[in-house]
C-alpha cells in the first residue's frame, strides 16, 4: 500500500479511507477483485453480473498507476466520477453512521457513501449523512413499517448493477444485527459491513467505564427479550456495569429498574440515562430506585454501574 499521505484524495478533500489493491512494487492492473488470501490478484472483466451469491469478499480497489501516467500525476486529486476508491463491482454495503452526528462517522464509511450511487437507510441514519450527498445520488429512506418493501426495492437497484450503501445507526455491531438480518434478506446473500462508532462507545466516554468492566446489552430487538433480561441481572450480580439500550415500546429505563429491582438488585445502584449523545445532550444521574418510574425519550442510553468498582489493577505502583 502507498504510504498514507500519498493517497489520492477525493474532491471533497477527504483522503480514501481503506485503499485495497497491489502492493506498489506489483505491475499495473487497473480492476482488481481480492482474490483469497495468497492466490494473488486477477483482472476482471467489466461489465460483471452480480458475482455475491454467497460470495464475500473485498470489493474495492484502487487503481495505484494507471498505464502512462506518472506515479506523481496518478496522486492527484480526481475529479468524483474517476472515483479514487474504483468499484470492481456492484456492491452493497452496510455502514455505521453516527449516533447522531455525522461527526461520529468514520472516514472509510463517509468515502463509501460519498462514491455510492444509492444511500438507503431510516430518515433519521439517512439525514445525519446527508451533507455527503449529491443531486445525482439516489437516496431511498424508510421507517419500521415499510422498511422490507424499501430494502426490496434498494435490493433491485444493486442487482441491476448500483452500488449502494445502506446507512445503519452508530455501530451495525450493536443492535444493528436484525436490520442487517433484513438487509442481507432482501439482497439474498451476505452483505460487507463497515463498522461505525456506537451510542454505547460513546456512553463509554462520558461515563469513564472501559469495556472489559462493562456489558453491553440491547433491548432494541424484536423477539423474547427474557434471555437478554436474565443475562442483565447477572451481569450487575457479577459486579460488572452494564450498558443497556432500552426498547421503546416496553422496556425503557423505568421498565428495566422495576425489572432489576424486582429480581433482588440493589436499590442503590449508580445509574446515569443519556439523550441525544451528540446532538442536544441531556443528562440524568441517580440510583436505580430513582430511574424506576422516571420517563426518558427513545433515543436513551443507561449505565448501570457496579456497586463496587473493580481494582484497575494498578494498585500499590509508584
Ligand atoms: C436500534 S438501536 C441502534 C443502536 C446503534 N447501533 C448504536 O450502536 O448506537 C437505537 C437505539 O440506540 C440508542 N441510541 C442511538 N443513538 C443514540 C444517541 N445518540 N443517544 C442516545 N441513545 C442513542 C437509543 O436507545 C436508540 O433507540
Amino acid at each position: 500500500m502507498p504510504p498514507r499521505d500519498a493517497l489520492p484524495r477525493t474532491t471533497r478533500g477527504q483522503a480514501p479511507l481503506a485503499v485495497r489493491g497491489p502492493s506498489p512494487e506489483l505491475p499495473h492492473v487497473p480492476c482488481l477483485l481480492r482474490p483469497p488470501a495468497g492466490v494473488g490478484f486477477f483482472v476482471l472483466p467489466l461489465p460483471l453480473p452480480c458475482p455475491h451469491a454467497g460470495a464475500h469478499h473485498a470489493l474495492f480497489s484502487t487503481c495505484p498507476q494507471p498505464p502512462g501516467v506518472p506515479r506523481s500525476a496518478a496522486h492527484l486529486p480526481k475529479p468524483r466520477n474517476e472515483r479514487s476508491l474504483r468499484l470492481v463491482v456492484p456492491v452493497i454495503v452496510c455502514v455505521g453512521a453516527g449516533p447522531g452526528h455525522l461527526d461520529f462517522l468514520t472516514r472509510r464509511g463517509a468515502e463509501l457513501v460519498s462514491n455510492a450511487d444509492v444511500v438507503a437507510g431510516f430518515d433519521a441514519v439517512v439525514d445525519v449523512v446527508r451533507p455527503l450527498l449529491l443531486n445525482e445520488q439516489q437516496v431511498v429512506t424508510m421507517g419500521y413499517s415499510d422498511q422490507v418493501a424499501k430494502l426490496a426495492e434498494v435490493a433491485e437497484l444493486h442487482q441491476a448493477g448500483k452500488n449502494c450503501v445502506v446507512v445503519l445507526m452508530g455501530d451495525v455491531h450493536f443492535s444493528g444485527f436484525q436490520f442487517l438480518e433484513r438487509v442481507e434478506t432482501a439482497c439474498g446473500h451476505r452483505v460487507e459491513t463497515v463498522a461505525g462508532i456506537s451510542s454505547a462507545q460513546m456512553l463509554a466516554s462520558k461515563g469513564r467505564v472501559c469495556f472489559d468492566e462493562t456489558t453491553f446489552l440491547t433491548f432494541h430487538r424484536r423477539g423474547n427479550l427474557t434471555p437478554f433480561k436474565t443475562h442483565l441481572r447477572e451481569v450487575l450480580r457479577g459486579g460488572r456495569n452494564a450498558i443497556v439500550i432500552p426498547r421503546p415500546w416496553d422496556f425503557m429505563p423505568g421498565d428495566v429498574a422495576a425489572y432489576l429491582l424486582a429480581g433482588g438488585a440493589s436499590a442503590a445502584h449508580q445509574v446515569e440515562v443519556w439523550e441525544n449523545l451528540s446532538r442536544d445532550e441531556a443528562e440524568w444521574r441517580g440510583t436505580l430506585a430513582e430511574m424506576e418510574g422516571r420517563k426518558f425519550s427513545d433515543m436513551s442510553i443507561v449505565l448501570i454501574r457496579a456497586l463496587t468498582p473493580m481494582p484497575t489493577g494498578l494498585e500499590g505502583e509508584q
